[in-house]
């Protein structure tokens, strides 16, 4: 039984491609010989028909061997056709290979998901959360459920508010993970704890973000740094040798934040490649060039890499990466074509050959190389010339995306600056311990330097997963709520329940979350998570099939006690 996929006719013969989740076999109808019925019912069916046939498996004559068809040996010659149910037209074809927009796809997901190279994505997002599973329960993990109706997760993102009909004005949020409950269950005694957790999240979308995703969630009680990531690794070790056979090389490199930060410009580094940042700065500082001395006279930095092989850019091909560079607050980028006989640059008017050259040796620059470099706060040349690199690599297509190159990020700040609020923030969550080399610094109150116990697994330049050991102890929790700004009174009213749970003996304890999503894209070498999800959403967080979100009943609103605002423009029309 299974879906027809094509029909050909060819002289007595019709031939039918039929589909299931398994594959494709042909299944062939003698004319001649067939039953008047059966000659009826092939000729009736159309693509996507749903069909039962009886037959016998035969080899095919060697000159009908199909290589290109894992089932291309054998047919299915035909007594009997039954047409189970019948179909419209498609809108369009199911085959590995549509050209159609993301749009109609998805708004006919079930039809999608019936492409083999789309059924397989979700079939082995099947597998690897049972291995997940079977892993984590032979390490003694309980897998237990946590709600979805609840209270604010400070994960740093917008909530998804759901309003209570019985408490009029009062709202759940939808977790933005776990996390507040996985603490709670590990002050209960259940020393280790897995779930595989949907997780909302109102952010603008990527490539790698949903507003609904799922998160491979766990926590440890009596555990550092060390056993954490140890348990994780051979976590990731099953399942990259289960699914692709392929041995991860563990212990995991460990990078501290700062020289990834340094070297790559990235907290989720991307080490397949080199063209690893420069700093620059000693060797220009003192030139007559005002954006570079601006720069570093307001504590800045002037830092570049070595696009190796791009000196044959085009100066469109050049104009399009400083672009780039500028979509990351970069207000410009300086280049140099490196030459057999000297160089090209847009920086000539400032810098001597002597002194480009020497800017060139701090980059083992040779003939062919195109250097980039850019000059601004640190936060904006690293996230420019991080993006740059990741850029340049791609448009030389020189990563490979079955080569898989782990580690682990760690030492990260335990503050971050937001400029928009004006105040620091927790770079993971203020439940973080701060790490005990930076604690006399911690409660001294040095926001900027002292750095937590989080740790983030990196492949490829795509965050996996990240965690931390978190805070136990009731002075440092409360520092830690001081130097976020965060009031007493507040802390208690958004987290009280935890902190009161931590009053009755919380175990020190520390755990991680994966994205499942991002797992199982890089897993397929997918471009998106949403080729991973079976009914993803998109850009604007909107669900095409069920045209979700939508506006709802009156009576629902008044049971609710909500009255819409007309937004200005909705008027207008
Ligand atoms: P974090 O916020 O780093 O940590 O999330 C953990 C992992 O979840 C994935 N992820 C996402 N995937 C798809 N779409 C999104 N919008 C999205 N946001 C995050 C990433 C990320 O690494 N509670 C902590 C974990 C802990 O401390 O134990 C947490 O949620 O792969
Ligand atoms: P200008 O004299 O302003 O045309 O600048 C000369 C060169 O310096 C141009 O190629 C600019 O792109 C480059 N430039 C400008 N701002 C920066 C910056 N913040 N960092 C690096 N290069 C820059």
């Amino acid at each position: 039984m299974g879906w027809v996929s094509r029909k050909r006719e060819f002289s007595h013969f019709q031939f039918v491609l039929l589909r299931d989740r398994t594959g494709i076999i042909q299944v062939v109808v003698n004319l001649d010989e067939c039953s008047e019925d059966t000659a009826k019912k092939v000729k009736e069916i159309k693509n996507e028909y749903v069909v039962a046939v009886t037959g016998t498996v035969a080899a095919r004559t060697p000159e009908n061997i199909n290589p290109d068809m894992k089932t291309g040996k054998v047919e299915v010659e035909v007594d009997d056709i039954k047409i189970l149910s019948e179909s419209d037209t498609p809108p369009f074809q199911v085959e590995e290979s549509v050209n159609v927009s993301t749009e109609l796809r998805l708004k006919y997901r079930y039809l999608d998901l019936r492409r083999p190279n789309v059924a397989n994505n979700i079939i082995l997002r099947s597998k690897v959360a049972q291995i997940v599973r079977q892993f984590l329960a032979e390490e003694g993990f309980i897998e237990i459920e946590t709600p979805v109706l609840t209270k604010s997760t400070p994960e740093g993102a917008r909530d998804y508010l759901v309003p209570s009909r019985v408490h009029p004005g009062n709202f759940y949020a939808l977790p933005q993970s776990p996390q507040l409950f996985k603490q709670l269950l590990m002050v209960s005694g259940f020393d280790k704890y897995f779930q595989i957790a949907k997780c909302f999240r109102d952010e603008d979308l990527r490539a790698d973000r949903q507003p609904e995703f799922t998160q491979i969630d766990m926590e440890l009680s009596f555990v550092e740094e060390d056993d954490v990531m140890e348990v994780n690794e051979r976590l990731m070790k099953k399942i990259f040798k289960e699914i692709k056979g392929f041995d991860i090389p563990t212990p995991l490199m460990r990078m501290p934040w700062k020289e990834a930060m340094e070297r790559f410009g990235s907290d989720k580094p991307d080490i397949r490649f080199g063209m690893e940042l420069h700093n620059i700065t000693d060797v220009v500082n003192g030139s007559e060039f005002g954006v570079f001395q601006n720069a570093i006279d307001a504590g800045g930095s002037v830092r570049g890499i070595n696009a190796e092989g791009c000196g044959t850019f085009s100066r469109k091909q050049i104009d399009s990466l400083v672009d780039v560079a500028k979509t990351y607050g970069a207000k410009g980028l300086a280049w140099i074509v490196v030459k057999e006989d000297g160089y090209k640059t847009s920086i000539s008017k400032f810098f001597n050959d002597d002194q480009i050259k020497e800017i060139c040796d701090q980059f083992d620059a040779k003939a062919g190389d195109l250097i980039l470099i850019c000059a601004d706060r640190n936060k904006v040349v690293f996230d420019a010339l991080g993006a740059l690199r990741l850029e340049v690599a791609k448009r030389l297509d020189i990563l490979d995306n079955e080569d898989y190159k782990f580690l682990w990020v760690t030492e990260f700040p335990m503050f971050e600056y937001s400029e928009e609020e004006g105040r620091y923030l927790a770079m993971h969550h203020p439940f973080t311990s701060p790490m005990d080399e930076d604690l006399d610094a911690f409660m001294n109150g040095e926001v900027a330097t002292v750095r937590a116990k989080a740790y983030d697994m990196v492949l490829n330049g795509c965050e996996l997963g990240g965690g931390s050991i978190r805070i136990h102890r009731d002075d440092i929790q409360e520092q830690t709520f001081k130097l976020l700004s965060l009031d007493k009174e507040v802390a208690q009213e958004r987290f009280g329940f935890l902190l009161d749970a931590f009053k009755y003996g919380a175990p020190p304890h520390g755990g991680l979350a994966f994205g499942l999503d991002r797992l199982i894209m890089l897993l397929t070498g997918a471009e998106s998570i949403r080729d991973v999800i079976a009914f993803p959403k998109v850009k604007d967080a909107s669900c095409l099939l069920t045209d979700a979100p939508n506006i709802v009943d009156e009576n629902q609103l008044t049971d609710l006690g909500i009255a819409i605002i007309p937004q200005e423009n909705d008027s207008e029309e």
